[in-house]
């Protein structure tokens, strides 16, 4: 199964990849963890993109591109992944069905995180405490004026893709305002529908 999961920041995306990595045993493929290495790693590409990252702005297509291609095309790719916050522009839409479509496969199915804001500022807040006692270092895009400005990226520039993915039939919505355990048995629910066709 090929699978987007798409909603605002701190939706609850990559929680839910991981849960359907355990269960599911297909990869999770976090365009945000890849580059956050590449800035941790010192390496060129980690240059380019940490000012942009840090400001809460979207780095260009063209480095999504490159990295998003470079690992779908690893073996543990080959019986299906979670694309986890990695489409973000019907840019990246595209080249994925374009990729895909070279490879002779096809995208399963969408499904989107509805959470509030206010919901998602409280989630940004409680990960910023947790991740202080445990001694670990805050995200540099986690706080709350740069939080404001990744949602307001997310409406501008991938609110866009609903419809898109809405028109090819592949968009399931699930309420994300419930706890992880409700989030997930509604998406289990639809992976099961999926997997059964
Ligand atoms: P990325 O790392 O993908 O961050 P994001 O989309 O902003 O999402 P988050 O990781 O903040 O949240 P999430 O939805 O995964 O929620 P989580 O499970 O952590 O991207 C960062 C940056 O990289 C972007 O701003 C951009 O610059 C760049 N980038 C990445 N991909 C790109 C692309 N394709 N194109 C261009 N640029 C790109 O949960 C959040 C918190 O809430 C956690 O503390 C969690 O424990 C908690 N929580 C989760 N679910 C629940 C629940 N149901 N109830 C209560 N709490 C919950």
């Amino acid at each position: 199964m090929i699978l987007i999961l798409l909603g605002p920041p701190g939706a609850g995306k990559g929680t839910q990849a991981q849960r359907i990595v355990d269960t599911r045993g297909i990869p999770q493929l976090s365009t945000g963890d890849m580059l956050r290495e590449a800035i941790s790693s010192g390496s060129p590409l980690g240059k380019k993109v940490q000012n942009i990252m840090d400001r809460g702005d979207l780095v260009s297509d063209e480095v999504i591109e490159q990295i998003i291609t470079a690992r779908i095309k690893e073996r543990d790719c080959d019986g299906g992944f979670i694309l986890d916050g990695a489409v973000r522009t019907v840019g990246q839409a595209k080249m994925i069905d374009r990729v895909l479509k070279k490879q002779k496969r096809a995208l399963d199915l969408v499904i989107e995180l509805v959470v509030d804001e206010e919901e998602l500022v409280n989630r940004l807040n409680r990960r910023i405490e947790e991740t202080r006692a445990a001694g670990k270092p805050v995200r540099a895009d986690d706080n709350e004026e740069t939080f404001r400005k990744r949602q307001a990226v997310y409406r501008e520039q991938t609110a866009p893709l609903i419809p898109y993915y809405e028109k090819q039939g592949k968009l399931r919505k699930v309420d994300g305002m419930g706890t992880v355990a409700e989030v997930a048995s509604a998406i289990d629910a639809i992976l099961d529908e999926i997997a059964a066709e």
